[in-house]
Order: structure tokens, then C-alpha cells, then sequence
């Protein structure tokens, strides 16, 4: 189940507001008292619903959580031979890292989803509810892209699902974690110099769409998804699916990297399709636009202008300023004070606000909002906000004094399980949401499992959707 979807439509949260989970409840109450033929939070995808049985497609996807016990030599990290803080090498550094990325998947991308190559690993964990792995290709729901956040010609939201995909090294750390299935190792959460993880990004875009144009020559994957955007949505029903081709349109990435230690240790960056002239391209990889890349939140800056541990591209700022993207009276800026942040992601936030939120509590799952939470909300003192962009080092928790703490609060009015004493038992997932979600799941499952009748169970699970969004 997605961790992170928002309890309602006002959310800050980057995933979408909460669907409907009354079918789940039921399915999963019935396996929770059935015997199961996987390890739970080891499967390959979510198993299908109650009264979807009939047409849920044949699972094709295999996840690879055959993690290594021992780190690959990465003495040959090719991005290693660029330094993205300098301009003139970034090009460079983003065609290495891209260049690497895709080597995770075993085969050719356009047409149908390939599995992982060897040695590339998946998340475990991402099976539970209506936004787990679908059975065909492994994606995962996202936050939905929003109306003119985009494209200006995209006017009505769109699901959005992903898959990410972890290196040997990112992959080892998994497999420490996780060494017991039944009890996740939280001394061990600190991911290794050289860990690498790529995310693909799609979007429901069809081909009488009007903003379809931008994406023609995009990577098509055949996903079990929902219908359209508003049955993901739908509350307390789970909402109809369909399989139908998902386009790529964002490719992010994450690297764990000792150059960068001194404000979190890690770069994100991401990429976007754009197609410009409408017409087939000869190799796809050539749409893909830069968008930026960052190894800080430059904490307390306001004036983009004066940013030094983050860039969005020249190519981005210009498809921005030529009205390419964006309905500027949608959106304007890409994260927060123009911080990077992907095309479809929330513009409140940005890659290394929310993933310096990846953390959880030593024992129980509890509600953590990951986008600014502030009292007052845009009339909030700007430090409070920019509570939210500080460089939290990798490892370390992201936690606030009382003080600070007392400005906190929901947007959407549900209570933020944040107080000084819970504080105080946060542990660090090392910028990795999945393996917050993972961890966070697990503690779930262990809390339904409790449950005794069907509604226990749905009093349980109403926890459960309370604390995860
Ligand atoms: C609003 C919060 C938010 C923002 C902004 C955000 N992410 Fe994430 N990201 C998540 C969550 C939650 C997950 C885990 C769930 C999933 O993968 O579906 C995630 C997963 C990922 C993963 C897979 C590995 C992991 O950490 O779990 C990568 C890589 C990633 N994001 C990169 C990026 C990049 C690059 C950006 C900016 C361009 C970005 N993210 C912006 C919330 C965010």
C-alpha cells in the first residue's frame, strides 16, 4: 500500500489522495487467515482483490530480492569521472548516470517492460493495498500529475506509476535489512558509498490525448492500473482496473556519493520526456531533457538565484520560459522556491525535502508527513517552512525541537504522530522512501494480523491508512 497518499484531495503529500480500501480490507482479511504460499512482503506483486480474482492478468513481473551478501568492487562508479557541481562537466555526468541507469533493466525499454538485470534489485514490501505492484510490470502508484502542472495542455490529472530499481550496493543494504523476513535489522539502514537506485516514471496518457504529442517515441510498459484517474481514487471502494499502456515520462535517480557528504551524501536528479517535434524519434533517449540535480536543500534560501547545491538544466528553464511547461497560473516553479524537483512532483517540496524525511520509528509505524506541515500554511513564518530544506546528513533522523514542533500540523487536518519522546526513537532509512514504506508495511501487517474479526481488522486498517498518509 502506498505509504504516502494523502488522506484527502488538499494533501501536500506527492501521492494521491487516499483511494478506497474496503476491498482490500476484505481481501486481505481473508489472507491474513488463509495460509499463504509467498513470505508476506515478498511477493512479486500485490495479489489481486476480492472479486477481481477473475480478471486479474497473469503475474509476469518478478521482483529480485536476491539480494547480494557481499558489495560488487566499485572502484569504476562512471560517474565518478565528473564532478556535477561543476558546470561544464554536468552534461557529462548526467549521460554516465543515465548510461548506467539503464542498465537495469534486461533489455529493450520502448515496447513492454523488460525484467531486472542481474544484479539490479527491487524494494520488498511494495505489495500491500491499492497502490502495490501490479502483476505486470512491478509499478507502484504515484502521486498523480496534476492539471496544468506538466504541460499546459494537460488539463485533467493523470495516475501516475513507477518502478525503482537498486545497484548491488543498494541492493546489499536491502539484503542486510532484511537478512530475517520477519524482523528488519535497523542497525543496518545506512546504504554504502556507490549505492545507486533508478526510478521510471508513467504516466496514463492516451493517443487521442492533446498533450499525447510530447510523449510520442516515449517508452510504453502494459500495466494493470486503474481505469482512469478518478477510479484511483475512489473512497471506500477500490476503484475498477484496466491494462493499458502507461508512458514513460520521468526518469529520477538517486546515488549515494562521499563527495557529497558534508550536506547529505547523496545526489538526486531526475530526467524528462519531451518530445518537441511531434514526430518519431529515432532513439528515444534523445527526448530525455535534463531537469536538474541536487546534493543539498541549500537550507534557508529563498532566491533560487543564489542556490549552490542544487541546478535545474538551461534546457528545462527554457521549455519553462517558452511556455512548453507549466500553466503558469497552475505553476510556476518546480520544488519549493524553485528547488529541484521532477515535472510531476509536488511543487512544495523537493527530491531532497521529502527523501530527508526517510526515517521510521524503532517499533510502530506512525504518521510522518513527508512535504512541509505547517500551521497557518502559506501565512507560516518562512524559517518554519524551510524547516522542511534543511541538509539532513545521511543516517541522521529528521526531527525538530518543541519549538518547532509546536508549529507543526496537518494541512488536512489528521493528527501528526510527532512528539518529543517519539522523536527521540527515530532511526534513519538513509534517504530511501522504499525502504521507509517497507519497514513501515511490515509493521502494519504485524498490527492486522492482530485483528481477530473483520472488524478488528478494518478498525486496524483505518489505523493503518490514518498513519500512512
Ligand atoms: C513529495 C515527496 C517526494 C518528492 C518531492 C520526491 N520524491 Fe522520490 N519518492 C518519494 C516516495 C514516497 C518514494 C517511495 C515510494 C515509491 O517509490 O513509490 C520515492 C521514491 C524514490 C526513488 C526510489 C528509491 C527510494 O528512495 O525509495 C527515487 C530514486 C526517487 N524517489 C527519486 C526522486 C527524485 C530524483 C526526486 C526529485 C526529482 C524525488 N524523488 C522527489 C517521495 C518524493
Amino acid at each position: 500500500m502506498n505509504k504516502f497518499r494523502s488522506v484527502t484531495k488538499k494533501t501536500n503529500s506527492r501521492f494521491m489522495p487516499i483511494p478506497t480500501f474496503a476491498f482490500s480490507i476484505l481481501i486481505s482479511y481473508a489472507c491474513s487467515v488463509n495460509a499463504l504460499s509467498y513470505t508476506p512482503g515478498f511477493e512479486n506483486s500485490t495479489p489481486p482483490r476480492k472479486g477481481e480474482v477473475a480478471e486479474w492478468p497473469k503475474e509476469k513481473f518478478k521482483a529480485n530480492y536476491n539480494f547480494p551478501i557481499t558489495v560488487a568492487d566499485q572502484s569504476n562508479q562512471p560517474w565518478m569521472v565528473k564532478n556535477p557541481k561543476i558546470l561544464s562537466e554536468r552534461a557529462d555526468y548526467y549521460k554516465a548516470v543515465l548510461d548506467y541507469g539503464l542498465q537495469a533493466l534486461d533489455g529493450d525499454m520502448t515496447n513492454g517492460c523488460p525484467q531486472a538485470s542481474a544484479d539490479w534489485f527491487h524494494a520488498p514490501w511494495m505489495t500491500r493495498g491499492p497502490s502495490g505492484r501490479e502483476p505486470l510490470c512491478g509499478l507502484t502508484k504515484e502521486r498523480s500529475t496534476r492539471a496544468g502542472y506538466v504541460y499546459p495542455s494537460l488539463t485533467t490529472k493523470r495516475q501516475a506509476w513507477a518502478v525503482g530499481l537498486y545497484n548491488n550496493t543498494g541492493g546489499y543494504q536491502f539484503g542486510q535489512v532484511w537478512k530475517d523476513k520477519n524482523n528488519p535489522d535497523l542497525t543496518k539502514l545506512n546504504f554504502q558509498n556507490g549505492s545507486f537506485v533508478i526510478k521510471f516514471l508513467f504516466v496514463d496518457i492516451d493517443k487521442n490525448d492533446k498533450e499525447y504529442t510530447h510523449l510520442i517515441g516515449s517508452p510504453e510498459w502494459k500495466a494493470h492500473v486503474y481505469l482512469d484517474e478518478k477510479e484511483s481514487t475512489v473512497i471506500d471502494r477500490e476503484g475498477k482496473r484496466k491494462t493499458k499502456p502507461m508512458k514513460l515520462i520521468q526518469i529520477d535517480f538517486g546515488v549515494k556519493d562521499q563527495r557529497f557528504s558534508s550536506t547529505t551524501g547523496w545526489i538526486f536528479g531526475t530526467f524528462m520526456y519531451n518530445n518537441q517535434t511531434g514526430e518519431e524519434p529515432a532513439n528515444w533517449r534523445d527526448n530525455l531533457v535534463p531537469v536538474g540535480l541536487a546534493w543539498g536543500n541549500d537550507p534557508g534560501k529563498t532566491d533560487s538565484a543564489s542556490f549552490s547545491e542544487g541546478f535545474l538544466s538551461d534546457e528545462i528553464k527554457s521549455l519553462r520560459s517558452t511556455g512548453v511547461l507549466f500553466d503558469p497560473n497552475k505553476r510556476t516553479y518546480f520544488g519549493a522556491n524553485d528547488r529541484v524537483n521532477g515535472p510531476i512532483d509536488n511543487p512544495e517540496s523537493s527530491c531532497l525535502s521529502c527523501h530527508g524525511t526517510a526515517q521510521v520509528h524503532a517499533k510502530k509505524s506512525i504518521w510522518q508527513p513527508i512535504t512541509p506541515a505547517i500551521k497557518n500554511g502559506a501565512n507560516a513564518p518562512e524559517e518554519i517552512r524551510m524547516l522542511w530544506f534543511r541538509n539532513i546528513k545521511s543516517g541522521e533522523p529528521f526531527v525538530f525541537t518543541d519549538a518547532q514542533l509546536s508549529e507543526v500540523s496537518n494541512p488536512v487536518g489528521q493528527p501528526i504522530e510527532w512528539t518529543p519522546p517519539l522523536m527521540k526513537e527515530f532511526v534513519s532509512t538513509d534517504y530511501s522512501l522504499q525502504m521507509r514504506m517497507g519497514i513501515e508495511n511490515k509493521y502494519e501487517e504485524e498490527l492486522t494480523k492482530k485483528a481477530k474479526t473483520p472488524q478488528q481488522f478494518k478498525d486496524l486498517n483505518m489505523f493503518y491508512h490514518k498513519i500512512s498518509r
